[in-house]
């Protein structure tokens, strides 16, 4: 199997597990069916069924988005450009606390390649996967709207600015420490 084979195959049921995808319980495909149901089975409804499935779900399951291609025009080639296309996609459930690593401009400019290898090689994940403990996930955006802190992060609702990559594994640390959840290396 090539690696494209492999990469187009991700997201759904025969491919390789996404992180953190072992013992997540089934999911209920009634959903998937009742959103078909009301939005269409056209292939330019691609997009409008995936805002859908990621708002009733969270995220987009696997089988969910096989149902898509048995019950509709839409094919998993489709979906699979669409979803990895647009950033609002996701292919795992959000953990318990999302990180958010800012890779705006003023960001960039200032380090946030750095800031996000530091949290990644800290949690052992990359952009858009779930801790295998389904505690956090890691995102890196646009802008987090306080460009005068860059480079910037947020872990849920609290900003941290003008981070260096050992700030932000000592933040990691700490705030894994408060909610006795995590131990960072
Ligand atoms: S560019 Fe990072 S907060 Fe605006």
């Amino acid at each position: 199997m090539s690696a494209d084979t492999t990469r187009e195959q991700y997201p759904f049921t025969d491919g390789p597990p996404p992180c953190g995808a072992h013992n997540r319980p089934a999911i209920d495909l009634t959903k998937t069916e009742a959103i078909i149901e009301r939005t269409g089975k056209s292939r330019d409804l691609c997009i409008k069924i995936l805002q859908e499935l990621q708002a009733v779900y969270g995220y987009l399951p696997a089988e969910a988005l096989h149902y898509v291609t048995e019950h509709t025009a839409i094919s998993r080639r489709q979906i699979y450009g669409v979803a990895t296309f647009y950033d609002q996609f996701r292919f795992t459930p959000v953990g318990r606390h999302l990180i958010r690593v800012c890779h705006g401009t003023a960001c960039h400019v200032n380090g946030a390649n750095r800031i996000s290898q530091a949290v990644e090689d800290a949690l052992r994940i990359k952009n858009k996967e779930t801790t295998e403990n389904g505690l956090f996930t890691l995102e890196t955006v646009a802008c987090l709207g306080c460009c005068s802190l860059a480079p910037a992060m947020m872990i849920d609702d609290t900003t941290y600015g003008r981070l260096t990559p050992d700030e932000a594994r000592k933040i990691l640390n700490k705030f894994s420490a408060e909610q006795k959840i995590y131990n960072a290396p």
